[in-house]
């Protein structure tokens, strides 16, 4: 029988999804793409504080326990998302009265309790997700608003200290489009570095679509990677439906488009990335059945490199001569 590439198969580095423990245990061909042709996990949202963490003195350890033990009973390398991020925040965190103290508290308990429940199982945590604004100035969030910009700094170290093995990234978007973002997160990496702040990673969200330019994606995987850091194509998929279109169908026109945005995007990586930097990239979902964009955008859209079968779509074979 002729062997057939698989995403996981050709590829130097991780190949991952984000993934949903429903559909896990609910849709056998989502399990099948995934074991056959993945080799990283990501929670999607059950690793989330308002998931794992729904009451002050309560976590909820199930769907993120189903991830977990499929990524590791079936040898793929599980990546956590996200401690520390300003949606997903459970009513018990946003309606907090406290003092600088107890808010410290708060997060501390928050990162060391679910990294320590994980400690061997799960590789790699985004310890901060999506902490700048595309202007390039700090979000304002709880976080920042209750405990100030130093609590990027603690949350890593907080995290480093419960498990010393583990890889701790901070993941953002637009950096292929907003140069003050990019240029905020490389700040931020290296006063990390100056000041001894534990930190191995970067995340690339790359939530894009098949108009955005090559050249800006390479940029803001060069410039990542100059860091020296881990750099992980953390949450990839690629919109087709840019008008937001109702009933959308796309043409073939542009399901050619997104193939080669996608083999672009896994060529820049492949080839930008020093292969001891590769984290790997991960797509953010499997098909487009189960993609988060439409729920986003209101809109119809096929952003992966599945269809809503589990079929192959052009992006796939794009995806895959790209890796
Ligand atoms: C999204 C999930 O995919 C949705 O199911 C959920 O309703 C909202 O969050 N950036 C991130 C992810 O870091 O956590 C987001 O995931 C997508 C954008």
């Amino acid at each position: 029988t002729p062997v057939t590439s698989t995403l996981r198969s050709v590829a130097s580095f991780p190949v991952g999804a984000a993934i949903n423990p429903s559909l896990l245990t609910g849709k056998p061909l989502y399990r099948q793409t995934l074991e056959t042709e993945f080799s990283s996990i990501t929670s999607e949202n059950h690793l989330k504080m308002r998931q794992v963490h729904p009451e002050k003195d309560r976590y909820d350890w199930s769907g993120g326990n189903t991830i977990v033990d499929f990524a590791n009973q079936t040898g793929k390398r599980m990546h956590g998302h996200a401690l520390v991020w300003h949606q997903s925040v459970p009513d018990w965190v946003t309606q907090f009265k406290g003092d600088s103290l107890a808010w410290e508290n708060l997060l501390r308990d928050h990162i060391t309790t679910v990294v320590k429940q994980y400690k061997g199982k799960i590789a790699s945590w985004d310890v901060v997700n999506e902490a700048f604004l595309d202007d390039g100035t700090l979000r304002p969030t709880l976080w920042l608003q209750n405990l100030g910009p130093g609590y990027m700094a603690r949350s890593f170290q907080y995290a480093r200290q419960a498990d010393p093995a583990v890889k701790l990234f901070y993941n953002e978007y637009g950096q292929e489009y907003s140069a003050k973002k990019l240029a905020a997160v490389l700040a931020m990496v290296a006063d990390f570095r100056k000041r001894n702040i534990p930190i191995d990673g970067v995340g690339l969200q790359m939530h894009t679509n098949i108009d955005h330019p090559d050249a800006q994606i390479e940029n803001a995987i060069r410039q990542t990677a100059a860091t020296g850091l881990l750099v992980h194509i953390s949450e990839l998929d690629v919109r087709v439906n840019q008008a937001k279109t109702a009933n959308f169908s796309p043409t073939d026109a542009l399901w050619q488009r997104q193939k080669a945005k996608y083999q672009a995007i896994a060529t820049a990586y492949r080839t930008i990335v020093p292969p001891a930097q590769q984290h790997g990239i991960t797509t953010w979902n499997v098909s487009d059945a189960d993609s988060w964009i439409p729920s986003f955008c209101q809109c119809n859209d096929f952003p992966l490199p599945f269809d809503k079968d589990f079929k192959k779509k052009a992006a796939y074979d794009g995806f895959l001569t790209g890796l």
